[in-house]
């Protein structure tokens, strides 16, 4: 039987507990019975060690896991983890492999993180930080600086969940498995990338953080941009930790907005009433929590370019938004046309295209081919294969590797600053009234105006 690890929660009465890391953790454990977890709760919150028990219960539930929680040991201490008193006396005696799951808002993170000293932190314990990671690249830069005192890197786990997603990594795969691909990975035979996370779903009550984000910060900063890293990385030797993101990394430092215009490369728009699914939805600015002041869009499009000898040139472009109809999630390569096609063939031929969707996860490539009815006319025919949606959601991945104490999906600390340092120009683009806030209705693909980009 595998030794415990002890995963330290600290917010542990909170949504993103129950939300997303129980779930999580209840598949993991279902996936994988031999893995040993013991839970130490902790927060503000005058609950017994029963009543996170219960918790457990009821979110392993939510991933069929409910038999799983007999498995775990669970305590849970009141705790304000931004005090030190409170801080030493949770992580005392604590041995074997820890976790220290940071599920708290960002501000509450970075005062606990001022509260710790190294001598508090259990030898060898992972530090989790979920997502935003700082507010800009500055505190960003501090956030890392204060965490660099406390533990080495590789115990700091930036929770980036798009980099468990089995789509993401299933890139990997089809790049460097295949010949056939990899030679062609490149600004010679690549038109376009365009990386797109459209969403069904609005706000879900999240207005305290999301009108403070917006779609630039809450999906392309983070999630995006982890993405078009994977997709145009250098090959690397081996899939660690060290090799994998030092080649992600290197993407990052070499993306910046396309021709460095913000303003001709970005648009932004928030949505309006409308109807999804047959049910009416209020307008962005009607909903609870929400100051139209802020101008927070609900739909970004921007447009990148990773200034290195395999892509310059190419753009990258990467879409989100929310309350979108017919929403599409995948990544779309497009290839260039040939360079001259035969006379005597008609028809168009038009670059190849390769998807990814990003769930239901499939693979397809668009090709010409000679037409049924006229062998002398190209038609096009897709070739299209189900990937699998992978045993483990994206987080329960992410947290494997955080009980594993490896951090090959953590997003190392000079990716973090990177990606704000990339999305930063087109925030004062934007601070600058220089591109225009459009609406669209919610349920609809976006504003009219906007040329479709996949
Ligand atoms: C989260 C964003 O990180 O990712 C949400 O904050 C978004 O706004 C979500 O809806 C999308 O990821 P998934 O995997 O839940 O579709």
């Amino acid at each position: 039987m595998d030794a415990a690890t002890t995963l330290v929660i600290f917010g542990a009465t909170g949504d993103l507990t129950s939300r997303l890391l129980l779930p999580a953790l209840g598949q993991l454990l279902a996936a994988e019975p031999d893995r040993r977890v013991r839970i130490i709760g902790a927060g503000t919150q005058d609950w017994t060690d029963a009543e996170l028990q219960k918790v457990v219960r009821t979110s392993f539930a939510a991933s069929d896991a409910e038999s799983s929680a007999e498995h775990v040991e669970v305590e849970y201490h009141q705790a304000d983890i931004t005090r030190v008193a409170d801080l030493k006396k949770l992580l005392k005696d604590l041995d074997g492999q820890v976790a220290l799951y940071f599920a708290v808002p960002p501000s509450v993170a970075a005062a606990a993180c001022d509260a710790l000293t190294p001598e508090m932190i259990p030898d060898g314990a992972m530090l989790v930080l979920e997502k935003p990671f700082g507010t800009n690249q500055e505190s960003a830069l501090a956030l890392n600086a204060r965490l660099t005192q406390l533990v080495p890197e590789k115990q700091v786990f930036r929770v980036d969940h798009f980099l468990g997603k089995s789509t993401t990594l299933n890139l990997l795969g089809a790049r460097f498995a295949n010949r056939l691909l990899e030679p062609l990975w490149s600004a010679e035979s690549i038109e376009s990338v365009t990386i797109v996370y459209d969403e069904k779903l609005g706000l879900e009550g999240r207005a305290g953080y999301y009108d403070h984000a917006g779609a630039l910060v809450d999906m392309i900063q983070s999630h995006l941009l982890q993405v078009l890293a994977v997709l145009a990385m250098e090959q690397p030797a081996t899939l660690d930790e060290t090799d994998f993101r030092e080649a992600t990394s290197a993407v990052l430092r070499a993306t910046q907005v396309m021709g460095d215009d913000p303003t001709a490369s970005s648009r932004r728009a928030r949505y309006t009433a409308g109807t999804i699914d047959g049910v009416e939805k209020p307008s962005y600015v009607d909903e609870p929590g929400v100051d139209p002041a802020r101008d927070t869009e609900t739909l970004v499009e921007a447009t990148f370019e990773v200034r290195n000898a395999r892509w310059a040139g190419v753009p990258f472009t990467l879409r989100s938004g929310k309350s979108l109809g017919a929403p599409a999630r995948e990544v779309v390569v497009k290839f260039k046309a040939v360079r001259h096609l035969p006379t005597g063939l008609t028809g168009s031929a038009e670059g190849a295209i390769l998807r990814f969707s990003l769930g239901p996860d499939q693979m397809s490539l668009e090709l010409n081919l000679n037409g049924a009815d006229d062998p002398f006319v190209l038609e096009r025919a897709t070739l299209s294969a189900s990937l699998g949606a992978g045993q483990l959601l994206a987080y329960a991945e992410v947290l494997s590797g955080i009980l594993d104490a490896d951090p090959m999906l953590s997003v190392r600390g000079d990716a973090a600053e990177q990606c704000w340092r990339i999305v930063q120009p087109i925030l004062d683009a934007w601070t600058r009234g220089e591109v225009p806030l459009d609406e669209y209705p919610a349920g609809s693909r976006g504003p009219e105006r906007w040329p479709r980009v996949n």
